[in-house]
């Protein structure tokens, strides 16, 4: 194996990496292996994966069980065309997710990633209006939601800030007030009022004309893990749905146990009528996502002519080894194991937040299941805000890999974090706040 600084020389000559400007940001750091919540690099130093390797790693780096799934099934079949084509893998994941979904979310569409699953949604509402001989044409957006990099995801998530380079790109979009809330707030109420007026007029003036709103359900990742509450999301979506707008869930981030319950739809106990998955669908092994929509959707489609067909597909759609490591990683997710973690992390969390709390530099304490966010006090919020990186900086220095969303710091670990590792985050953070707030 190249030695680590040929390595970091040679990335330095032909990567270019995801969201970093490579003038200023430090070497990327070559990392060797996983094992469960820690990752290790080629000097053998330790990092403790408090963010899930951007949230996809569900049940811990190097799973033996998803990993052996993955490997039988490349001996068996690594890939086929899914035009005309069908496998087992594919078929026996979307029973297994329309058993675990509420409703009747039972029609799965599969492609490669979080952004296209959404791609997909909109695609799919947008033709399924026109299918019914109706031309709408706009969608609904909550403000500060992200859902993706490809246009159609930029432009639902155009207000998280994330893409003022491509504005001019993207379509126009309606967005509605989100009532972040934390612990403590105090205007909660009036924030959700603000929001179920603003949906009022939008819908009066635009509701006949919109195709679906598309939101993050319960927690806005990107945009700062901005947290409603779920008896505000219950309601709001029925007087989506009772207006006749389509509801699209994006669970990307939230999906496969993150806030508690399988899903946030099932923690709201409301029936979207799509819902997109992927990240934590594998447990972060494979690079798949499912847009899964209700059968009353899927009914539209169907037609003796091809017109009315959804035309759109990925050369991997439904890669087999990426439906095998997502069957094996829900059969881990909806083990009784898995479960006690979850309600072990998301006590932890709500301990240790407690405790943060108290911290003068800190505001804003909130959780939903395994996340658990705190704002630091600072002149410049945002994604850009000046403290990130000197946190990120901190926390990197002492092996645990927490990347805070501008003055956002948040904790999202795999569920098979050691009640001990977890703690060590935590004392991390106050140290942090301590020394350099
Ligand atoms: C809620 C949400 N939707 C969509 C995406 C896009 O997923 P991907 O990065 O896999 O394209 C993300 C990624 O962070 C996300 O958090």
């Amino acid at each position: 194996m190249k030695d680590p600084k040929a390595i970091i020389a040679a990335d330095k000559n032909h990567i270019w990496h995801p969201f970093t400007q490579a003038q200023t940001a430090p070497d990327a750091i070559p990392i060797v292996r996983g094992d469960g919540a820690k990752l290790f690099d080629a000097d053998g130093n330790e990092y403790l994966d408090l963010i899930s390797s951007w949230w996809v790693n569900t049940h811990g780096h190097g799973h033996p069980k998803i990993a052996g799934a993955i490997a039988r099934q490349a001996e068996q079949l690594e890939h086929v065309i899914f035009a005309g084509f069908t496998h087992e893998p594919a078929v026996r994941l979307a029973e297994k997710l329309s058993n675990v979904l509420p409703g009747d979310l039972s029609r799965v569409f599969y492609s490669d990633n979080g952004s296209t699953a959404v791609e997909v949604a909109l695609k799919l509402t947008f033709q399924y209006w026109r299918n019914k001989g109706e031309a709408r044409k706009k969608f609904l957006a909550f403000e500060g939601g992200y859902h993706g990099d490809t246009v159609g995801a930029m432009s639902v998530g155009q207000s998280s800030g994330f893409f003022d380079a491509w504005q001019e790109l993207l379509f126009d979009v309606g967005t509605l007030p989100f009532p972040a809330t934390w612990q403590g707030d105090d205007d909660v109420e009036t924030k959700e009022k603000k929001s179920f007026l603003a949906l009022e007029q939008y819908l009066n003036e635009h509701g006949a004309d919109t195709c679906a709103m598309i939101l993050e359900p319960l927690v806005q990742g990107a945009g700062g893990m901005r947290m409603c509450r779920p008896e505000f999301l219950k309601s709001f979506v029925q007087k989506l749905q009772t207006a006749g707008v389509l509801v699209i869930f994006d669970e990307v981030m939230t999906g496969f146990g993150r806030t508690g319950d399988l899903f946030a739809c099932r923690k709201a106990d409301v029936v979207p009528d799509i819902i997109c998955l992927s990240k934590g669908l594998t447990g972060g092994f494979m690079p798949l996502s499912a847009t899964v929509c209700r059968d009353e959707l899927y009914a539209v489609f169907l037609d003796e002519s091809f017109d009315k067909a959804f035309t759109h597909g990925h050369s991997f759609t439904a890669n087999p080894l990426g439906c095998a490591a997502a069957l094996a990683s829900l059969e881990l997710t909806v083990s009784s194991e898995t479960q006690s973690r979850i309600d072990v992390i998301a006590k932890i969390h709500k301990d240790r937040l407690e405790k943060l709390a108290a911290f003068a530099p800190l505001e804003c304490p909130r959780q939903t299941g395994t996340i658990a966010a705190i704002d630091v006090k600072a002149a410049d919020s945002g994604y850009t805000a000046g403290i990130g990186p000197a946190l990120k900086a901190y926390f990197m220095e002492r092996g645990l890999l927490i990347r805070p969303l501008g003055n956002v710091m948040y904790v999202l670990p795999p569920y098979c974090i050691a009640d001990e590792d977890l703690h060590r985050a935590y004392d991390g953070i106050e140290a942090a706040v301590q020394t350099i707030l």
